[in-house]
């Protein structure tokens, strides 16, 4: 028969041969039972719960649970759209073990995790630190208590909190290391300040169209330096509130505005928004940029829409560009090429963050004194 350990070690071997996993985590992935913490999910194929406790699905559960697949643990239906959105997950082992490396503890260090989710990440850091070390915050009071009282099964005992992990846990300040395991489109002040100087922060700092793993290692009082990496995290967002699926309060963001509307050509390949590399940087300097896909007219052909969080949006067909709301978005797209062609169209890897308390972010490209801008 096999038993979770052995699949909790082939597992870990996975996570050892792709090179994602320093080898002082081996023993807390091989010891930790992820099904603990994952005692149900919902199939990404069609939605349905599989869960442990059901004879008939325990097979496809277990096997689904000690493989390297982020599994959703809950979903939030929003008023008027008729789509149940991922709000919880235990994240893919591979990039919680890639994480737990860049975080580079040492014995007896303090961690502070922001979302809690499951309570599994928690659980590793508390194999590798100990509870005492392990801080842990989620915006959900019902994930918070299932994660504590999993946690307590196996004899772990972690701070764990409900609220806003924005502001992290001033109580328990400083940290020596922050693991942030859902997104933020910039660091909070709130986790520098609450570091202490030396430490670092891995986190998922990403924007619609790029989503990038950073680590930053504070500075001073008031300042944290890092580079991006060329891995994704694709996490899901840091949350306003409990039970809506989104950043800002039971929105997906600022409507169309369809004033001022205005027409002109471009010599610009509209293509250039499919590049991975542009994406990175677009959102640099237009925070919040979506790309919702194409519109249909039955008229005419289909058009590109590009959408700002300010209401702006630019519709683009070849060389024909329609654009509305308060700014030209298209200008502020060619402005972004003109910025990336400058430095010879730089990667994302060769980008980095300077995250202040006081300050808007500033990103710089191979070294902190190279601004992006
Ligand atoms: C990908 S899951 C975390 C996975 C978790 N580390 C685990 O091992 O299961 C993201 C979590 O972030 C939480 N979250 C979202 N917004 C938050 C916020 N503002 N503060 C704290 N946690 C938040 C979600 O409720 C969700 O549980």
């Amino acid at each position: 028969m096999t038993t979770w350990q052995d699949r909790a070690r082939t597992l870990t071997d996975q996570l050892a041969a792709e090179g994602v996993l320093a080898p002082g985590w081996r023993e807390a992935f091989e010891s930790t039972p992820r099904h603990v913490f994952v005692p149900e999910f919902y199939r990404r194929d069609d939605g349905a719960l599989i869960s442990g406790a059901d004879r008939a699905q325990r097979d496809e559960w277990l096997a689904a649970v000690y493989s390297d697949d982020s599994l959703t643990t809950q979903r939030a239906t929003v008023p008027g759209i008729d789509i149940a959105w991922p709000t919880s997950s235990s994240t893919m082992p591979s990039l919680m073990a890639r994480m737990l490396t860049l975080l580079d503890v040492q014995d007896g260090q303090r961690v502070m995790e922001i979302g809690t989710g499951t309570g599994y990440n928690a659980a590793l850091l508390c194999y590798r630190l100990g509870a005492a070390n392990v801080t842990s915050i989620d915006i959900d009071p019902a994930l918070v208590d299932a994660a504590r009282d999993r946690l307590a099964e196996l004899g772990y005992r972690p701070h764990l909190t409900a609220g806003d992990g924005a502001l992290g846990i001033p109580a328990l300040a400083p940290y020596d290391r922050i693991i942030a395991t859902c997104a933020v489109p910039e660091v909070p002040p709130a986790w520098i300040t609450q570091l202490r100087i030396g430490g670092s922060i891995v986190a998922d700092v990403r924007g619609e169209l790029a989503s990038s793993l950073v680590v930053l290692h504070k500075a001073n009082a008031d300042t944290a330096v890092g580079a991006f990496l060329d891995v994704p995290g694709h996490f899901m967002w840091l949350r306003a509130e409990a039970g809506s699926p989104f950043r800002t309060p039971g929105t997906f963001g600022a409507q169309l505005d369809h004033s001022s509307t205005s027409t002109r050509t471009t010599t610009l390949d509209p293509a250039i928004l499919d590049d991975p590399g542009f994406r990175f940087v677009l959102q640099l300097d237009e925070p919040g940029i979506k790309l919702p896909g194409t519109i249909s007219y039955d008229n005419g052909p289909d058009r590109l829409l590009v959408q700002a969080e300010d209401g702006s949006w630019v519709e683009i067909d070849g060389n024909t560009v329609v654009e509305g709301g308060p700014r030209r978005l298209w200008a502020v797209i060619e402005g972004a090429v003109a910025t990336w062609d400058k430095h010879g169209r730089p990667a994302r890897d060769r980008f980095g963050i300077t995250a202040s308390i006081n300050q808007p972010a500033r990103y710089w490209v191979d070294s902190p004194d190279n601004d992006w801008r």
